[in-house]
């Protein structure tokens, strides 16, 4: 036996639902930069889920069911408002309600292939509810119930702040969340599979998702970012800041990718919205701060920024708060998971790797007496 610590490089499945080749990301071998461009969230994830992009009547149809299963039981709701409010960062406060949320789901272990798709719509329809909804209610807000004319981009800005975010919000939030859908077999994803592989159900499995996601080496490092370039404050300070933390050995978040050598290819999105959004908010520092990060830890590291870095400054100038960041990364990655869960039912085996032991030889039991 030999031992690949964190399993680098090792192939653990077949998946025809995004692949990372000669670092060019893209879903059912669509580029990732022709989606971002052009294309829905919904578009992606009918992609996602039916290996095919949508023609306009399956897309409305999408949207519908979408809209149509957006609202969370009250019961979900007014669960949020026992929590110890002050204390609960979003992400547990998600990962608890998506699993409260399946006790009300008369079908929560259905496990046919009809079951499950519905499962997954209103999955999909409603993390972003849950999402806007606790950020509201820990604030002493009514949460703002989804609106059926709103895509799922506009939607959540929507439910966030109580008012239609412009053309431009909504874009830019549209194109962060096509970016984020899917990434192959990364940590949060492999956990869901690892999990429903038990033949467990969809609300276990992505409950999962989001308690791997949260950890800020994967999904948790956009909050990070935003809490570096806080720290920060200014871009005099950059410098100083980052040779610090290089010299003492520290991992500087929002750099580095298990795969990626050359680098994310999501990360020129989000960095020319981030230009964009920074100056129209009259706060272009942010972005300033970023790049001037980047060319000294790619200069001396040669570590490019993945996907969390830029998204910090494009979600703060969104006006929405920090410890939303990796929240709305599980709003969007979901649909990616729920892919890899589906395409795991239907060719399933159970995930169980070994251990090498490596702990003490056989040893004669002493009684507790005779400790
Ligand atoms: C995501 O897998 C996915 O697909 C994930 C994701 C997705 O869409 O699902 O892309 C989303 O999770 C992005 C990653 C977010 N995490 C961070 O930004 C946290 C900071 N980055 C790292 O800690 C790190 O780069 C990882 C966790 C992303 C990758 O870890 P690896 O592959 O285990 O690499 P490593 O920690 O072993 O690092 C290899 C070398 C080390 O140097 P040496 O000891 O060999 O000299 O690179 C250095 C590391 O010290 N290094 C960094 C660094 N990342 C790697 N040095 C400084 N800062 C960093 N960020």
């Amino acid at each position: 036996m030999s031992v690949t610590k964190g399993l680098e490089g090792v192939v653990a499945t077949t998946s025809s639902i995004s692949s990372i080749i000669d670092d060019t990301l893209t879903y059912v071998g669509y580029n990732i930069d022709d989606l971002a461009e052009n294309s829905s969230f919904e578009e992606v994830v009918y992609l996602l889920w039916n290996r095919r992009l949508p023609n306009t009547l399956e897309l409305e149809d999408l949207k519908i069911q979408l809209a149509a299963n957006a609202s969370v039981p009250e019961e979900v709701l007014n669960h949020f408002k026992t929590f110890p409010i002050d204390k609960v960062h979003p992400m547990a406060a998600l990962r608890t309600a998506v699993s409260y949320l399946g006790l009300f789901d008369e079908e929560a272990d259905n496990a046919t292939d009809e079951a499950n798709l519905r499962k997954a719509i209103r999955l999909q329809a409603k993390m972003p509810t849950l999402v806007a909804a606790f950020a509201r209610i820990r604030k002493g807000l009514e949460p703002v119930a989804p609106r059926k004319d709103l895509g799922v981009a506009a939607n959540f800005l929507y439910m966030l702040t109580g008012e239609e975010p412009d053309s431009i919000a909504e874009e830019a939030f549209n194109k962060a969340l096509v970016l984020h859908a899917d990434h192959e077999l990364n940590a949060s994803t492999f956990t869901a599979r690892v999990c429903v592989a038990t033949l467990s159900d969809i609300y276990s499995g992505i409950t999962s998702a989001i308690g791997a996601l949260k950890g800020p080496l994967h999904g948790g490092a956009n909050e990070q970012v935003m809490k570096m370039l806080t720290e920060i404050g200014s871009v005099e300070n950059v410098e100083d800041y980052i040779n610090q933390k290089l010299a003492n050995k520290e991992k500087i978040m929002g750099f580095g990718h298990r795969v990626y050598r050359k680098g994310d290819p999501r990360a020129k999105h989000l960095k020319a919205m981030s230009e964009k959004l920074t100056k129209l908010t009259g706060e272009p520092k942010w972005y300033e701060m970023s790049v001037k990060i980047e060319d000294l830890v790619t200069n001396q590291k040669n570590i490019p920024p993945n996907v969390d870095f830029y998204s910090a400054s494009v979600y703060h100038s969104l006006g929405i708060e920090h410890d939303l960041f990796t929240p709305i990364f599980a709003v969007s990655r979901v649909s990616g998971w729920l892919a890899h869960i589906l395409e795991q039912y239907a060719n399933n085996r159970l995930i169980r790797p070994r251990a090498e032991y490596n702990g003490p030889g056989m040893q004669s039991y002493v009684r507790l007496e005779d400790r």
